[in-house]
C-alpha cells in the first residue's frame, strides 16, 4: 500500500511494475486493448443513438451467449453478487423453500440472499472437489419441495463444474424454478439456458466475457417473470426489482432508450466490444478453446506433481484450483507474483493457505499458460522446493500440440 509520503516517482515505478504483471486470477481477467479502448471515449448520454445501439446489440448477443432465445437479458451496473441477488430475491417470498446446491463458497451467497428474503433454506453439498450427486438432489427435491433450486455452474473456490442439465431436469420434475450462477462459466463453458430449463441465468462482465468489472448480467425466462408478477407479497427491493429493469431493457431492444438508474455508459461500451469479439468466435469453438487451454495448464500442473482440488471429471475449463506442496502456504502466491504473474489465494475455508487458484478464461491463450507455469516453477524453486525446470512447460507444450 502506498502512503502519502511516497513520491510520484515511487508511485509511477509501482504502477509500471503492476502493468507488467500478467493477470491470471479467476476474475477480473485480462482484456484486449480493443475492449479497453472502447471505453476511452467521451461519455455518451444513455439516450444517445450510439449508446442505444450498443445496448440493443449487447442484449441480443447475451441471448446468444446464454443460448436463451426466449429469455430477456438485463444488464445493470454492479458485480456478480448483485446479479445473484436480482436473480433470487425476485422469486422468493417469506416462507418459500429454496434448495441450494453448494459445490464451494459461492453457493453460500445464495443461502444468505435467500435467508435475507425470509426463505426456508436447505443445502445439498458434496465433499470439496466433488460434484453433487443427481440422485441426492432428486431425493432433496422430492422431500423438501423447493420453490427455487440454485446451482453454481462453476464454483470459483473449488474449480468444480456441475452438470447443469440433469440438475435442472430434476428440479423441473417438481415444478421448481432454477437459478444458475454462471459468473465463472458463461463465455467459457458450454451453456444452453433455455434448452436446459434455466429460469434465471446470471453472470458478470469481468470473467470469461472479457470486459472490465462493473456490470451484472441476468437473463429472465417466462416462468421467472410470472413468479415475480404473481407474488403473494410486495417485493421489498427496489433497485433489484425485475419490474424496474425488464421494461428498460425491452425498450432499448425496441430501439428506444429507457431509464431506471443511470446506466454505466462507459462500461457498456467496453462490454459491447467484448461481446462483439466473443460473437466472432462461434461458441462451440470458444468452449473447445477453453478446454484445450485448461487441458494444457492442468497437464503442466500434473507434471509438477501437484494435485488439482477438483476431480478430473468435474474439473472446470475456466480455472484450476491447485493444492500446494506439503508445508507450502500462501507465500507461493507471493513468490509467483514476484516472478511476474498474479495468481490468487484460496478462498474456501478448507483450502485457505494450502492451495492457489489460476484463471484461464476469456482471452487467455498458450502464451499466458506457458508464462504462468514458468513463474510457478520459479516460485516453487525460490521457496526451496525441488523443481525439474521445464517439466510443466514440456507437458503443456505436448497438450497444446494436440489441438
Ligand atoms: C461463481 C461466482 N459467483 C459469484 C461471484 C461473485 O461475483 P462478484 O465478485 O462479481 O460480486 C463470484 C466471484 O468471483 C463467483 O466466482
Amino acid at each position: 500500500m502506498l502512503t502519502q509520503r511516497e513520491s510520484i516517482a515511487d508511485i509511477q515505478a509501482a504502477a509500471a511494475a503492476v502493468d507488467r504483471t500478467l493477470l491470471m486470477i479467476p476474475g477480473p481477467t485480462a482484456i484486449t486493448a480493443e475492449v479497453l479502448a472502447a471505453g476511452a471515449r467521451p461519455v455518451l448520454s444513455h439516450s444517445d443513438p450510439r449508446m442505444r445501439g450498443f445496448v440493443a446489440e449487447s442484449l441480443a448477443r447475451l441471448r446468444t451467449l446464454f443460448d436463451a432465445p426466449a429469455s430477456q437479458p438485463i444488464i445493470c451496473a454492479g458485480s456478480g453478487t448483485l446479479a445473484l441477488e436480482i436473480a433470487l430475491a425476485n422469486l422468493v417470498e417469506p416462507g418459500d423453500r429454496v434448495l441450494i446446491l453448494e459445490s464451494g463458497v459461492f453457493g453460500g451467497r445464495f443461502r444468505t440472499i435467500g435467508e435475507h428474503n425470509g426463505a426456508e433454506i436447505r443445502v445439498e453439498s458434496a465433499p470439496v472437489g466433488q460434484a453433487i450427486d443427481v440422485d441426492q438432489v432428486r431425493r432433496a427435491v422430492e422431500s423438501f419441495r423447493p420453490k427455487v433450486v440454485t446451482i453454481t455452474h462453476v464454483d470459483t473456490s473449488t474449480g468444480v463444474r456441475l452438470d447443469v442439465e440433469p440438475l435442472c431436469r430434476v428440479a423441473r420434475e417438481r415444478e421448481a424454478l432454477v437459478v444458475v450462477d454462471g459468473v465463472c462459466s458463461i463465455g467459457g463453458e458450454e451453456f444452453h439456458g433455455d434448452a436446459w430449463g434455466v429460469d434465471v441465468g446470471l453472470t458478470a462482465s469481468q470473467k470469461a466475457i472479457g470486459a472490465p468489472p462493473g456490470l451484472a448480467i441476468v437473463t429472465v425466462g417466462q416462468r421467472a417473470r410470472a413468479a415475480r408478477d404473481n407474488r403473494r407479497t410486495p417485493y421489498p427491493g427496489y433497485f433489484t426489482d425485475f419490474k424496474n429493469w425488464l421494461p428498460v431493457m425491452e425498450s432499448y431492444e425496441g430501439g428506444m432508450p429507457g431509464y431506471f438508474g443511470t446506466p454505466a455508459v462507459t462500461l457498456l461500451a467496453n462490454l459491447h466490444t467484448a461481446l462483439e469479439e466473443l460473437a466472432a468466435e462461434p461458441m462451440p469453438q470458444r468452449v473447445a478453446r477453453h478446454a484445450w487451454i485448461a487441458g494444457a495448464f492442468k497437464a503442466g500442473i500434473a507434471a509438477l506433481g501437484l494435485e488439482n482440488v477438483a476431480a478430473p471429471e468435474v474439473n472446470a475449463n475456466t480455472l484450476t484450483v491447485v493444492r500446494n506442496p506439503d508445508g507450502v502456504g500462501d507465500e507461493l502466491v507471493d513468490a509467483v507474483r514476484a516472478e511476474g504473474v498474479t495468481i490468487a489465494r484460496a478462498i474456501h475455508p478448507e483450502l485457505r493457505g494450502r492451495s492457489f487458484r489460476v484463471g484461464h478464461m476469456g482471452i487467455c491463450g498458450p502464451a499466458e499458460v506457458l508464462t504462468t507455469l514458468g513463474a510457478i516453477e520459479r516460485g516453487l524453486y525460490r521457496l526451496g522446493e525441488p523443481v525439474d525446470f521445464g517439466v510443466s512447460l514440456a507437458a503443456a507444450q505436448q497438450a497444446l500440440s494436440r489441438r
